[in-house]
């Protein structure tokens, strides 16, 4: 893209984006790359695009994510606070790893691979619904349904409350973005007194019936470790089911439309996919994954000075970690732009790095795995219909509206 004369590095600001920033970050994340990999936004904190660099805080074990302060003073006290403060992403070890290994063991890909039957089925219907209308919306009747589908089996809720916990589910995400205004954070208190509430009935339930035998659900999960001494308290499992329902929710969504749309892009890769097998499919997925990097920002603070490969970072400094330019960055990914299904090696950092690494990864990788091949094998002649919405949100790159037709179906 030209669109960028002048050098932008003096006043961009990621939590003020330039117009078009939303639509296409990467020309802005490059030039930032190249000319000030350690750019100082507006607030104070620092902004680091280059993939070395974010790596290095990644691996870093002294950083911290507690932002209890900074989200007191944002949000006052209430549910949005209990949450964004109670679950182990905004907890340091040693509250972190405590919380982590409760749930890490439910988490292994073996045990995610027993929810592959219900997903290839939830897949399989809604490409028969999509497949009789011929023009569809990817993201409104296909993308969402499907992380939807999944986080309320794999959490062990009624599917039938999917669309309500994913409205109260996003109110809850949206007041971490930057000035968001007052009303929007009384929504996401009303949304996490909801969801908690929610959440509770459903483990006392579980309490009472009691887990026989391994959890199917992560609720069963947490209800079982809590029988069994394991450090947690109740308001912990609430807010862990909370978490790993965002968690696994917008970003999963994001990842199928994004990535759909980049593979609409790139029509012989697209063709392409429909052919692989299983193996080709897992490496063309982490392609996927770096390409689209539904997750655009993570926060940390550093506890001591810090060296990086491009500068020093003194104590205290609040860190953004831009994981969607390290993914693009050309000194560590060839032609980093370019969709290659067949990329190889591929050290991306889509699901982060260190303690707080995604530990929804290999769920989001089963879908990947069963979405983006059975479009490609079951819409061939897919194509896009008309413009995508991109969502206005700089962490959760994704669209609300992705306007296709099918060519064949098989
Ligand atoms: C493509 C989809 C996904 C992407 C790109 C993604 C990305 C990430 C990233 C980058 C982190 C690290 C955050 C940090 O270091 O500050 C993270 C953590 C986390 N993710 Fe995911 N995620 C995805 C899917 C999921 C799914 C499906 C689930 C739940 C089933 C999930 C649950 C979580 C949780 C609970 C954490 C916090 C882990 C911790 O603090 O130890 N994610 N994710």
């Amino acid at each position: 893209m030209d669109i960028l004369t002048e050098p932008i590095a003096r006043g961009f600001d990621i939590f003020d984006v330039p117009p078009g920033y939303l639509d296409d970050p990467y020309p802005w994340l490059r030039q930032l790359r190249d000319d000030d990999p350690i750019h100082p936004n507006a607030d104070g904190s620092v902004l680091l695009t280059r993939y070395a660099d974010v790596r290095a805080v990644w691996r870093e074990p002294g950083t911290s994510v507690d932002k209890a302060e900074m989200f007191r003073e944002r949000f006052g006290e209430g549910p949005l606070l209990a949450q964004h403060t109670t679950g182990m992403l905004f907890r340091d070890p040693p509250d972190h790893d405590r919380l982590r290994r409760i749930v890490h063991p439910f988490f292994t890909r073996a045990t995610m691979a027993r929810f592959r039957a219900f997903l290839e089925a939830t897949v399989d219907q809604l490409i028969d619904d999509v497949a009789e209308r011929g023009r569809f919306d990817l993201v409104t009747e296909f993308a969402e349904h499907i992380p939807a589908a999944m986080i309320n089996r794999v959490l062990g809720v009624p599917a039938e409350d999917a669309q309500l916990l994913r409205r109260l589910g996003l109110q809850v995400l949206f007041p971490l973005n930057p000035r968001v205004p007052q009303e929007a954070i009384d929504a996401g208190h009303a949304a996490a007194g909801e969801f908690v509430d929610y959440l509770g009935e459903h483990l006392a339930e579980v309490r009472r019936r009691g887990v026989d035998g391994p959890p199917g659900s992560v609720l069963e999960a947490l209800v079982a470790a809590e029988a069994d001494g394991a450090a947690i308290t109740p308001d912990e499992s609430v807010h862990m089911c909370l978490l790993v329902f965002n968690g696994g929710h917008e970003t999963t969504t994001n990842l199928i439309s994004v990535g759909t749309y980049g593979l609409l892009q790139h029509p012989e890769e697209f063709a392409r996919l429909a052919e692989l097998d299983d193996r080709a499919v897992n490496v063309a997925v982490e392609e996927i994954n770096r390409y689209v990097s539904p997750l655009q920002l993570q926060g940390r603070r550093t506890t001591a000075g810090m060296d990086l490969p491009s500068g020093s970072l003194p104590a205290g400094t609040e860190v953004v970690l831009c994981q969607a330019s390290a993914n693009r960055d050309e000194r560590e990914f060839a032609d980093p732009d370019r969709l290659d299904l067949s990329r190889k090696p591929n050290a991306h950092l889509a699901f982060g790095l260190g303690v707080h690494t995604c530990i929804g990864n290999q769920l989001a990788r089963l879908e990947a795995r069963v979405v983006f091949p059975r479009l490609a094998r079951r819409l061939r002649g897919l194509a896009l219909d008309g413009d995508p919405i991109v969502n206005p949100n700089i962490r959760f790159r994704g669209l609300s509206s992705l306007p296709v037709r099918i060519g064949a179906v098989t």
